[in-house]
């Protein structure tokens, strides 16, 4: 008699309560086919699956987990938390700890609000934004995903450029009112005419622009310099708001998270993953000025019953103190690049066309012959040997992300072995292809 698989039976199962079985769509594995794998527990840079199976974790949670699964040290902070109750909906020291931290860290921004989910932290910068300027226009582009708020499920990235047939100017997602995103224009990544043209038509118009400052969710595509430039003295020209949404950049690919980078200062700053270390937490923050328009001192509300939850900031607090300590950046940053030169060898060898690329702890791998720059070329990469490429590392025992179009993660526990472990991998992989 064949045995059963595990992860087949909780997905069958998760499927009768839960729609698709899965709470996040692209955890589904839809791009790539296959059954989900349902997760036991995890450490360091390795998590097991309901088959006791391991596997090498190159998705960290979709970032958060940069110091490794179940660090001792973020356990033992969020014990130490939980031991005096989970959320008391009254502020906290700790929270004021928490902003003071990612204030010095990100010198743009002055004062931070926090929420429970990148999503809230970009929804409401916009809102912040809107208020601020009296203006109602925005500006995003081509395959950044912000999370799912209305206004931002344009031409979206992430699940949405797995799933949606996204046409310009129309939602990527039922149930979003054409009304709504009239009000979202929508230009191409990196095209400086694009955004000059628009604010020469429309610059007075325009509240805010936001942007992922290095894109994560059409995989990872990083901004010309001129682009970045042309951004940053449009808004300042015509009074419009830069959001950077750092949700998955910052922490993650510097200290500083993509602005210190870049030189660039925005308005507002979007944040989530890693400050939470793994624990529902975002923040969006930036210029006092603007974030003084915030309830209760302004008139732009925004609120949350567990906001600032304390044992998701204990969670936040101890990750931003682990990856503040001398050589952690430089060594993430090498560990990754090493990662991405192996698995580059690894398909010259094999002759097959790939190309890579990385900043800090995140990379983007491409069945294309240059890395992309833009949602047009990303979406002409070889989706098809993708898929068998993901298939074949999974037998090998290494997670990648189950869609071409999103960006993968290191922690600072994929040490030496484990790059090897997966470069080997890689190796057997391409051969197969
Ligand atoms: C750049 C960016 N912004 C916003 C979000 C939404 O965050 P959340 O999933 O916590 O709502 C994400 C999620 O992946 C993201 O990558």
């Amino acid at each position: 008699m064949t045995k059963v698989d595990q992860n087949a039976v909780l997905f069958e199962r998760a499927q009768k309560t839960i729609p698709g079985g899965v709470n996040s769509p692209v955890r589904a594995f839809r791009q790539v086919g296959g059954t989900p794998r349902f997760i036991t527990k995890a450490k360091g840079p390795y998590f097991w699956d309901a088959e006791n199976k391991r596997y090498i974790d190159l998705i960290m949670s979709w970032g958060p987990m940069i110091v490794g699964h179940a660090h001792p040290e973020v356990v033992a902070a969020v014990q130490k938390a939980a031991e005096t109750s989970f959320s008391y909906g009254a502020p906290t020291e700790g929270e004021i700890e928490l902003a003071e931290r990612i204030c010095e860290l990100m010198p743009s921004v002055e004062q931070v609000r926090m929420v429970s989910s990148g999503t809230e932290a970009t929804m409401s910068a916009l809102r912040l934004a809107r208020g601020y300027t009296g203006r109602d226009l925005i500006i995003k582009f081509e395959g950044c995903y912000h999370g799912h708020a209305d206004s931002l499920l344009v031409k979206a990235g992430s699940g949405l450029l797995t799933f949606a047939d996204s046409t310009q100017n129309a939602p990527s997602s039922g149930g979003v009112p054409k009304d709504l995103v009239k009000h979202t224009l929508v230009l191409p990544y990196n095209d400086v005419a694009a955004i000059e043209e628009v604010f020469k038509q429309q610059g007075d118009e325009i509240a805010a622009v936001i942007i992922e400052p290095i894109v994560g969710n059409m995989n990872l595509i990083q901004p010309s310099k001129e682009f970045l430039a042309a951004i940053r003295n449009l808004t300042t020209k015509y009074g419009s708001v830069l959001i950077y949404d750092e949700v998955m950049t910052g922490f993650r690919v510097a200290l500083g998270g993509a602005q210190s980078l870049q030189g660039i200062t925005p308005d507002l700053t979007c944040l989530g993953k890693v400050m939470g270390g793994g624990m529902p937490m975002a923040a969006f923050g930036g210029k006092k000025e603007i974030m003084s328009k915030l309830a209760p001192l302004g008139n732009v509300y925004q609120a949350g019953t567990l906001s600032g939850n304390p044992v998701a900031v204990a969670a936040g607090l101890k990750t931003l103190e682990i990856i503040s300590r001398e050589g952690f950046f430089e060594c993430l940053t090498g560990q990754t690049q090493k990662l991405m030169a192996g698995l580059k060898l690894a398909a010259d060898k094999a002759k097959v066309p790939f190309s890579v690329d990385s900043v800090g702890g995140m990379f983007g791998f491409y069945f294309a012959n240059e890395v992309p720059r833009s949602y047009e070329a990303v979406t002409k990469s070889d989706i098809e040997t993708f898929k068998k490429f993901f298939h074949f590392m999974l037998d090998e025992g290494v997670y990648l992300a189950p869609s071409a179009y999103e960006a993968g993660f290191t922690s600072i526990a994929h040490d030496n072995e484990v790059l090897d472990a997966i470069i080997l991998a890689a190796e057997n992989s391409f051969k197969k292809l």
